[in-house]
């Protein structure tokens, strides 16, 4: 039996996936081999030993401590793409809330109330205060073409916008999928220069933080309008303060409000809501609850931020191996298998910066003391024989 932990809350039609004969699923459970998680903290956390895996059911892996995991042998999945569509639906809103003061209007319009007959009137007369501009014809720029990046890029070409996109680990995959009138480049600050309205949607790491700061902010149009649904780090809180008030920015809309920004004229806050659509929770939880499993029973990896991916069927014993991406490591680990006169049937072997993954299909029975011996080459992080 395994045990599977939900540090959140994790949709019924992904847990329903786990076979209730070979799985059990807690929000409490000792050491389990697999944990679901949306947006808990898990940087303070201490993993069990018999921890495989983390699905995070969403993109953003920033609440997981990745590298810990990669050295602990934990391998850390997520869910690209499984929700791009509820995000890219939520930045067209942006694009228009901060364009057209939708958030002051409405304030306004409900502060009406209690004046009866004259609402209408004071409707009419009010409005002029809250005219914004159009999307049509206005500059996009896309700041990560990936999985909602392609998706907000085509929806914005579809309302009439020039997009102009920055990603510079943009795939064959995505690149197919633009709309032809897309433009890419390779320089973020043509971006800054050229965009109307900016949104962001790459990842929060030491290379992205604070992409949209003072510098940043000083190449852009004055009355630049910025969207932030993918992480509040992104954007230099003090910069785009700053940017707001003396007109350079005309709006920051961002899903990731924190107190500093809260109340600035020009903010518009929406508290992480990005993702926040049955649909996008029930893919996220299929795509998590289906990546844990294939890779507990199989050992077989896809989408793994921390590992390589690597997919194989195995006619004989399948012996999984985390290791160190260092030289010589697989001649000794098939040399061992060599010494004992077992065959190799099968064998693949990835890497993902500093860690590798090797898995071998062997003809012959795997002790415990061969399993052992893999162990003890350095380097290696963790084995595990799947029979
Ligand atoms: C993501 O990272 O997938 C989105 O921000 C939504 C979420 O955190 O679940």
């Amino acid at each position: 039996m395994y045990n599977i932990q939900t540090l959140n809350k994790i949709a019924k039609c992904g847990t329903d996936l786990f076979d209730a004969a070979k799985y059990n699923i807690a929000d409490e459970i000792d050491n389990p081999e697999a944990i679901m998680v949306r947006s808990a903290a898990m940087h303070d956390m201490q993993f069990g030993s018999n921890l495989l895996a983390i699905g995070r059911a969403g993109a953003g892996t920033n609440n997981i401590p990745v590298d810990r995991c990669a050295e602990e042998g934990i391998v850390v999945f997520n869910t690209p793409g499984a929700n791009a569509n509820a995000v890219k639906e939520l930045v067209i809103t942006a694009l228009l809330l901060g364009s057209r003061k939708i958030p002051e209007a409405m304030i306004w319009a409900n502060g009406l109330k209690g004046n009866g007959a004259e609402v209408g009137k004071m409707v009419e007369k009010g409005k002029s205060q809250f005219v914004g501009p159009e999307l049509y014809g206005k500059t996009l720029g896309i700041i990560g073409l990936g999985a909602i990046g392609v998706l907000v890029a085509n929806a914005a070409a579809a309302l009439g916008m020039n997009v102009i996109g920055y990603d510079p680990y943009l795939s064959v995959k995505t690149a197919l999928r633009l709309d032809p009138s897309v433009k890419s480049v390779s320089d973020i600050k043509k971006v800054f220069a050229q965009a109307d309205y900016i949104t962001l949607h790459v990842p929060y790491n030491a290379d992205t933080k604070g992409t949209v700061n003072a510098e940043t902010l000083a190449l852009c149009k004055d009355g630049v309008r910025i969207v932030n649904l993918a992480r509040g780090e992104l954007v230099d809180d003090a910069a785009i303060i700053a940017a707001l008030e003396s007109g350079k920015a005309a709006a920051y809309v961002t899903d990731f409000p924190n107190d500093n920004v809260l109340g600035v004229k020009g903010v518009v806050a929406m508290p992480h809501l990005g993702a926040s659509t049955p649909e996008a929770e029930d893919n996220c939880a299929i795509m998590a609850a289906e990546e844990l499993i294939d890779y507990v029973e199989n050992g077989n990896i896809k989408n793994s931020v921390n590992y390589p991916n690597a997919e194989m069927t195995a006619t004989g014993t399948k012996i999984c191996i985390m290791h160190k991406n260092v030289p010589a490591i697989l001649s000794q680990l098939t040399t061992i298998l060599g010494n004992e006169k077992i065959n190799i049937e099968n064998m693949i072997n990835k890497s993902k910066g500093d860690y590798s993954y090797t898995m071998i299909d062997a003809a012959g029975e795997v002790t415990d003391a061969l399993s052992d011996a893999f162990k003890a080459v350095e380097g290696v992080i963790r084995v595990r024989v799947i029979k």
